[in-house]
C-alpha cells in the first residue's frame, strides 16, 4: 500500500494514477465466482461473521489487484486529505487529479487558503465546478486557522463544524487522515453494499446500509479498507449498470447545458479575466437575456463570489 507520509513536492507534481495498470479487469456483467457465492452466502445467513470475512476477503483481494495510486493517497496530512475529498464530493476522479496537486502546491496548509484572495482562490478550482465549494473551503480554513490554530481535529463531530463538511466528508477525512475506524457511506460504499449484499432490492435506505458498511468495516486497518472499498465499488460501478440507483438516496447532477450552473461558471471566467464588467457587457458576452442574468448576478453577490461596484460587477480580492 502507499507510503502515509507526505510526499515531496516534485513527486508529488508528476504523480498521475496508474489505476489499473497491467492489472486483469474484472469481468463486465457478470458476477465472479467469489462474488456469486458471498451474496449466495449472504442471502442464507444473513450478516454472519462468515461473511464479514468472506467480504473483506473479496475486497482485499480486489485491492491487491486493482489498486488505484492516488495522490491523496500518499499522504496522510489531514489539510491535504480534506481537499481531496472535497472535491471529489462532485467530481469524478480523473477531473481531480491534476487540479488537487496544482491547488496544494498552491495552498498547502489552511493557512495558506485562508489569506488567498478570492480571484487566486477561484482561478485554481476552475475545471472543477459547483464553485461554492472553493467559498466554503475558504471559509473552512479560516475557521481552522482562528479555533483551531490551523490544525484539523481528528473528531468528526468537530469537522462537521466546518462549512461544507457533512457527516461522509468528516467521516472520510477521520478515517483516511487518522485512521480512525468511523462508518460513513459514499457512492462506491452503496455501490458495494447493494451489489453484494441487497440482490435484487430497489430503494434501499442509508440506515440499512450504515448498518452493514458497520459490520463490514475492518476496524484494525480502516484506511486501508475504506481505499480498497471505494476501488472495488468504483469497478463495481464499471462492471454494472450503476448499482447505486438502488438506493433510495440516489441523486443525480442536473444537467450543465443551458443551466444557471453553467452561467455561473461562464461568469467566473470572464470576471477572472477582467477588472470588472457591467452587466450589459457580460450579458452581450454570454448570450442570455437580462431577466435570466440579473437573478444569478444578485445571488452571486449575495454568495460571496462577486461585487457590485457602481454598474460594475467583479470578483473581490479582499
Ligand atoms: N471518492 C471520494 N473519496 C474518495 C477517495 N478517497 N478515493 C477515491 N474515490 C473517492
Amino acid at each position: 500500500m502507499a507510503s502515509q507520509k507526505k510526499m515531496s513536492k516534485p513527486a508529488y507534481q508528476k504523480m498521475v494514477p496508474d489505476c489499473k495498470r497491467g492489472a486483469v479487469l474484472w469481468p463486465v456483467g457478470q458476477d465472479t465466482a467469489a462474488e456469486a457465492a458471498l451474496t449466495a452466502r449472504y442471502g442464507r445467513e444473513g450478516m454472519s461473521s462468515g461473511v464479514v470475512v468472506d467480504l473483506r476477503q473479496l475486497v482485499r483481494q480486489y485491492a491487491a489487484e486493482q489498486y488505484r495510486d492516488l495522490p491523496w493517497r500518499r499522504t496522510c496530512d489531514p489539510w491535504w486529505v480534506l481537499v481531496s475529498e472535497v472535491m471529489l464530493q462532485q467530481t469524478q476522479v480523473d477531473r481531480v487529479v491534476p487540479r488537487y496537486c496544482a491547488f496544494l502546491q498552491q495552498f498547502p496548509d489552511p493557512a495558506a487558503l485562508a489569506a488567498a484572495p478570492l480571484p487566486e482562490l477561484l482561478a485554481a478550482w476552475q475545471g472543477l465546478g459547483y464553485n461554492r465549494r472553493a467559498l466554503n473551503l475558504q471559509r473552512a480554513a479560516q475557521m481552522v486557522v482562528t479555533r483551531w490554530d490551523g490544525v484539523l481535529p481528528d473528531d468528526p463531530a468537530l469537522l462537521c463544524q466546518l462549512p461544507g463538511i457533512g457527516p461522509y466528508t468528516a467521516g472520510a477525512i477521520a478515517a483516511f487522515a487518522f485512521n480512525r475506524p468511523e462508518v460513513f457511506l459514499e457512492t462506491n460504499i452503496r455501490a458495494v453494499l447493494l451489489h453484494l449484499l441487497c440482490a435484487g432490492r430497489r430503494e434501499v435506505p442509508d440506515t440499512e446500509l450504515l448498518v452493514l458498511a458497520g459490520q463490514a468495516l475492518d476496524r484494525e486497518h480502516p484506511r486501508d479498507w475504506y481505499n480498497a472499498l471505494m476501488d472495488y465499488g468504483s469497478d463495481l460501478k464499471r462492471r454494472f449498470p450503476n448499482p447505486s440507483r438502488r438506493s433510495r438516496h440516489h441523486t443525480v447532477q442536473s444537467r450543465f447545458e443551458g443551466s444557471d450552473r453553467q452561467i455561473r461558471g461562464a461568469l467566473l471566467r470572464l470576471l477572472l479575466g477582467a477588472e470588472g464588467m457591467a452587466a450589459g457587457a457580460l450579458q452581450q458576452q454570454l448570450a442570455v437575456e437580462a431577466d435570466r442574468l440579473q437573478p444569478i448576478l444578485e445571488a452571486m453577490v449575495a454568495e460571496g463570489f462577486l461585487k457590485r461596484r457602481g454598474s460594475c460587477y467583479l470578483i473581490p480580492s479582499t
